[in-house]
């Protein structure tokens, strides 16, 4: 478990500076009182860190072909739950822009490579967010049009907890996009000699994850793209 200060969350570049209505304006939600001191408690949803991108490159060789495949396209802006250091963030900004894409994710060494990697391309629509996925709509202040959560859904503990939070970023006509690995035996997901992906007792089907997201959201599943060779992207609007 990653234990956060509050004061650390109160002064993200998110937040723009300390001040100290932020600090008292933040719920109590994910604390905790040892006695002496709140703090705010980060988890990582289980199964999920960042792949490396040598065999994460061989899989998605053009992820913003994949992006546009899904229906992507410029003026949407985004919040990517779950960004890591922004291997579909950085495309989608750049199909986007000059759209914001805010880029949340709880492992600030991650968001620190994407900002890099953003300058470097001389991307400037990214707006790198550090916090935990559960508290999305404390750190997402305007509607956005499309919520995307890509190779992360399957360790999501409180599916319906964090469905209700990505519900209330969404714009009144949005949509929202899980990419997850497909509902194979992970040995069969192999990636230079390599099994990958999650366990296999953690993967979804497309019917587990459409009945999970309709059921908590009442989002409309609109389609279901195979994304070869393992992945599978579930499409829902409001
Ligand atoms: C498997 S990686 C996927 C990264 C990216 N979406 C991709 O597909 O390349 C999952 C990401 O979710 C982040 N993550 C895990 N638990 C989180 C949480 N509770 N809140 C925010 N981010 C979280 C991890 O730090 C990691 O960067």
């Amino acid at each position: 478990m990653i234990l956060t200060a509050v004061r650390n969350r109160a002064i993200s570049p998110h937040r723009g500076g300390e001040d100290a209505h932020e600090f008292t304006a933040i719920s109590m939600k994910n604390m905790v009182y040892t006695g002496q001191f709140f703090i705010f408690c980060m988890e990582r949803f289980q199964n999920t860190r960042q792949p490396d991108w040598d065999w994460w490159g061989k899989l998605w060789p053009t992820p913003g072909e994949a992006l546009r495949q899904l229906g992507l396209s410029a003026g949407d802006s985004l919040v990517e739950i779950g960004s890591g250091n922004g291997y579909f963030t950085l495309p989608a900004a750049r199909i986007v822009g000059p759209a914001t894409v805010y880029a949340l994710d709880l492992d600030e060494s991650l968001l620190a490579e994407l900002e890099s990697l953003a300058t470097q391309q001389q991307i400037e629509n990214i707006v790198p967010v550090h916090g935990d996925a559960r508290s999305l709509s404390e750190f997402i202040s305007e509607p956005v049009d499309v919520g995307l959560i890509a190779n992360t859904f399957h360790g999501v503990d409180d599916q319906a907890a964090l469905l209700e939070e990505v519900t209330a970023v969404l714009a009144d006509t949005s949509q929202f996009i899980v990419i997850n690995w497909q509902n194979l035996p992970k040995e069969e997901t192999t990636i230079a000699d390599e099994p990958r992906g999650p366990p296999t007792e953690l993967r979804l089907s497309p019917t587990e994850t459409a009945t999970i997201v309709s059921d908590a959201t009442g989002l409309t599943q609109t389609q279901q793209i195979d994304l070869p060779p393992y992945h599978c992207a579930l499409m829902f609007e409001r």
